[in-house]
Order: C-alpha cells, then structure tokens, then sequence
C-alpha cells in the first residue's frame, strides 16, 4: 500500500510533466509561456534541464487531467496542486510560468509559479504551501543540478532566486543553489555543509538583498563554515548580471570582487565612517559582534589580525570587546 508521501510525489511528477508538456506544445503554453521565457534570454536546453513548464489560465486545467489519470484529489490538495473547498476545485497555478522545485533526489515536489506581467496587485511569485513532500526552509532550489559540482569546486554560491540559479547555469556556473527569497535558514545551510564548507552569497544589490547578505552571513559562520560575500552593482540580480556577460567576464568579476565578510562591511559602511569616529565605532562593534560568533578560536584570531590590519586598532582591543560579547551570551 502506498502512503500519503509516495502518493503526493507522484502526482507532483505527474504536474511536472503536466506543465512542461503545455509550455513546449500546447499553443497557449507556447504562445504565453515559452515565448516569455525566451524573451528573458533562457536557452530551450536551459528550459530542459530545469524542467520549466507553463500551467493554463483555465480553472481545473492539471485537476482535470491528473484525475482523468487516476490521480486522486485528496493528493492532488494535500500536494497543493487543486485548492478544494465544499463545492470548488481550482487549480492552484494558474496562467503562470513554472519552476518545479526538485528534492535532493531530483524529484519535483513543490512548484513556484511566476505571472507573466507584474502588476502591484498579484504576487510575481506563487509558491507551493508547505506540505509532507516540501518543507521550503530544508530545500535550496536548484541543489539537486548542483551537488556535484559543489563537491568538485568545493564552494557553493548562495544568489536569491529560481531565475539567477539558472541564468548562472546558462552561463556555465552550476555550483549554484537559491535560498528562494531571503529567509535563509540553518537548516539550508546545513545541506550545503554537506557537499562543502564555503560559501559565497550572491544576493541582490538592492537594499534588501544587502540585508539579506548581513544577516547570512552570521548564520554560516555561527556554523563553523567559511562564507566570502559579492555585491552586485545596485539594481542588479544574478540573473541580470550574468546575462550580459561571457561565462569568462563572469567568473572573472567573481574572483575580482568577492571578499570576506569584513571587507564587505567595511566597504558598504566604512565610506561615510571614515571620518565619523561614531558611525566608525558602531562599524568595528558590528565586525567585532559577526567575529565573535566563530566558533572556532583559530579563525577568529585570523580575522581579528585582518581587521585590526583593516581598522587600524589594536588586535587587543578587539580581544576585550569580542569577550564582552561572549560573556554576555554565556
Ligand atoms: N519570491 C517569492 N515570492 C515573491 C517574491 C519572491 O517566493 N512574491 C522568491 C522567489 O523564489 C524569487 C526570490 O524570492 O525567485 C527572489 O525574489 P526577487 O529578487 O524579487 O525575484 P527574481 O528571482 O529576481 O525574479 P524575476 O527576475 O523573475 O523578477
Ligand atoms: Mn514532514
Ligand atoms: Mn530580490
Ligand atoms: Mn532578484
Ligand atoms: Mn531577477
């Protein structure tokens, strides 16, 4: 006897197929879909290899096809394909472009669903709810076309979003994986510690992927991992960036502007410090209060060294204030 998991896998692989046949061969899918994705600058063996697909505006379009083959609606809702109430099915995704989310294995089991114009009133994405099959905090998109690589470059590079995981593919970086949004979590950086130590994120250059770069980069080094920040020209993703540069110019911007997370804090904020002794201390509490959360003795008297170096103080003084804060959280 099948159980639930088992049962929902199949009817997501079952969409999966579903929504890339329409995207590849139906008119509307070909018409809307297809031709978006192209328009973007996605490659068709790109769009393959993703299995990217397209889901119809009709209302019960995948419902009606996976239970006209003996799929089951229970599955289809507890997969969050068909939203049921007492007398209503509707497909979730609807009219949209759709990027199945792969688990480690390779199987799709959750989807996210862009709308094809963005407007303020629709959400640009629409993702499947939290199910038995999909967890979104344990998965990183694109980790199953990534792992091996991974491994052989032992690096990972962190970037947002389904579309700069594969725009980096296209452009012949696959060590890739996206966070999905920003929230990142321990337990993604927990996958990736399995296939390598070392990190680089690649968020957007907007305020919030600044942020986002911040806050991550405290939570990989909180797990003993080595994490060396880029910052994208402003108003740039990795998607946009890498579109307009050769697989040579992009891996050689790469190498030329990554750093370690104290120059990254140190040039985002030491600009407008320089010569403000306040805004200058609050910069060196900030580097000191990441620093401290090493857990290892031996790489945080490396970047304690650098940022003495960097800030011109004492490695001392950095010492006193680094066992403040660990007495504090002790
Ligand atoms: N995201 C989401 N829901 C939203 C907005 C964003 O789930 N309403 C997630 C998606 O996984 C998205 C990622 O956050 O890929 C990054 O968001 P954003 O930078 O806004 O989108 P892009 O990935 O740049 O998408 P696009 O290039 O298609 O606009
Ligand atoms: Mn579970
Ligand atoms: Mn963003
Ligand atoms: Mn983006
Ligand atoms: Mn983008």
């Amino acid at each position: 006897v099948k159980n639930d998991r088992e049962s929902m896998m199949a009817v997501s692989g079952f969409a999966q197929k579903f929504f890339t046949n329409q995207l590849l061969k139906s008119d509307e899918g070909r018409s809307v879909g297809l031709s978006y994705l192209r328009s973007r600058g996605f490659r068709d063996d790109i769009i393959q290899k993703f299995e990217l697909g397209y889901s119809p505006e009709a209302k019960t379009a995948l419902t009606d096809e996976a239970l006209k083959n003996s799929y089951k609606l229970e599955f289809l809702e507890k997969a969050g394909l068909t939203i049921v109430r007492d007398n209503y099915k509707a497909d979730r995704f609807r009219g949209r472009v759709i990027f199945p989310i792969h688990s480690i294995s390779g199987k799709p089991t959750a989807f996210g669903g862009r709308v094809l114009k963005t407007d303020k009133k629709t959400a640009k994405y629409l993702n499947s709810p939290e199910s038995e099959i999909y967890h979104k905090s344990r998965i990183l998109y694109g980790i199953f076309h990534a792992k091996t690589e991974i491994t052989k470059k032992d690096r990972c590079f962190l970037v947002e979003g389904y579309t700069d995981v594969i725009s980096f593919h296209q452009a012949g970086i696959t060590n890739v994986v996206a966070s999905s949004g920003t929230a990142l979590t321990v337990d993604q950086i927990r996958l990736i510690a399995r296939f390598t130590p070392n990190i680089t994120i690649i968020y957007d250059g907007d305020p919030a992927g600044i942020k986002a770069s911040l806050r991550g980069i405290d939570l990989v080094l909180e797990q003993g991992m080595n994490v060396k920040v880029l910052l994208l020209p402003e108003g740039e993703d990795p998607d946009s960036f890498s579109k307009s540069r050769s697989a040579e110019e992009l891996q050689a911007y790469i190498t030329k502007h990554e750093g370690d997370f104290i120059k990254f804090k140190t040039g985002l904020l030491l600009k407008d410090a320089e010569n403000d002794p306040v805004k200058r201390a609050g910069l060196l509490q900030d580097i000191v209060k990441t620093i401290s959360v090493i857990p290892d003795a031996i790489v945080r008297g490396e970047y304690v060294k650098e940022c003495s170096a960097l800030m011109n103080v004492t490695e001392q003084v950095l010492y006193n204030e680094i066992a403040k804060l660990t007495k504090k959280s002790r």
